[in-house]
């Protein structure tokens, strides 16, 4: 394989840029040429496809977002599109694709690869971490921390006006971000799409048994992706059912979750995986997903990385509701 490209796809996030650099440094190094797409699958299929050299990803390690640019493309979901976007790729002599993504990325990439076999690689970037095949995604532990430090503000809040806060952090589909913010973050309940039971009564219950313990604040985490709403209806919900007097607020946290310089967790990731994509581009690897499990470098399938769960840890659950 003597020319590859890359490309960023989806929500963008923090690691997104090292990640791209060790595909670059790492084409560099074994003397494969490679080009940057732009704009994720839309670039693609618009032929927005440039030549990368090392000094294009100098001074990125550090920054947030993406050079190369993201989007989700709806024109890629069409053959129309993904024929378009294979005659661009064909004319510049593209062997491989490095794609970093979440699970669109990947649905996307897979297709592609069944219709055109142009082999592809994809390193997990989301800051969801609802990736099955990898146990942490670029940009999760970023997220993870720029909740955690929102959370410890607010509690200062909570605790001089003795509130309840609700705290809505993303997570499309997951409560990844949830539980580990959650945790870090002390909180008495953690609402995730993942835990079946009714988050209603249940946080009402953890309430009250912290007003019997004397507690006259409480932060309750929401993950975004919660089946029985977003944190102002649960918060809602929990001020019309519960029958004592609490002065609640929320506070949703959005897109600040996604941008910032990466941590030095993601910044390694990122460059691991990377490197790893390309390496098993460059070995023969094709249409599967490199991740890290277990601290060593594996690749699964896209198929099992878009279909299967990765459900979270009941200890974590349990250890919220102990330590609350
Ligand atoms: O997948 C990452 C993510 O930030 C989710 O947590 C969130 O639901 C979604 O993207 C938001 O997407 P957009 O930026 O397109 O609104």
């Amino acid at each position: 394989m003597k020319r590859i490209a890359i490309f960023t796809s989806g929500g963008d996030a923090p690691g997104m840029n090292a990640c791209i650099r060790a595909v670059v440094r790492g084409a560099m190094y074994h003397k494969v040429e490679v080009f940057g797409i732009r704009r994720g699958y839309s670039g693609m299929i618009e032929g927005d496809i440039h030549p990368m050299t090392s000094r294009d990803v100098s001074n990125i390690i550090q920054r947030g977002g993406t050079i190369l640019k993201s989007a989700r493309s709806r024109r890629f979901t069409t053959p129309e599109g993904r024929q378009q976007a294979y005659e661009n790729l064909k004319a510049l002599g593209i062997e491989g694709l490095v794609a970093i993504g979440g699970n669109g990325t990947f649905t996307g990439a897979d297709i592609f690869f069944n219709e055109f076999k142009i082999p592809t690689v994809g390193a997990p970037g989301t800051i969801d971490n609802d990736l099955y095949g990898t146990d942490f995604t670029i940009g999760y532990d970023t997220a993870v921390n720029t909740a955690l430090d929102a959370i410890d503000k607010i509690r200062d809040t909570a605790d001089s006006h003795d509130r309840i806060f609700f705290i809505e952090v993303m997570g499309r589909d997951s409560g990844y971000i949830a539980i580990q913010s959650g945790i870090g973050g002390g909180a008495e309940f953690v609402v995730v799409p993942e835990n079946a039971s009714e988050p209603v009564s249940a946080v009402i219950k953890t309430l009250k048994q912290g007003f019997v313990k004397k507690k006259s604040s409480s932060i309750v985490v929401v993950a975004e992706g919660e089946k029985e709403g977003r944190a102002t209806e649960i918060a809602e919900k929990i001020k019309k059912t519960i029958d004592v007097e609490v002065d609640i607020r929320v506070t949703t946290l959005g897109h600040v979750q996604r941008g910032g310089a990466p941590t030095a967790q993601d910044r390694i990731l990122a460059s691991r995986l990377g490197l790893g994509a390309l390496e098993g581009l460059l070995r023969g690897q094709k249409n599967v997903m490199v991740g890290i499990i277990n601290n060593r470098l594996t690749y699964t399938p896209f198929i099992e990385c878009i279909t299967k769960d990765k459900p979270i840890s009941d200890d974590l659950l349990r250890m919220v509701h102990i330590l609350s």
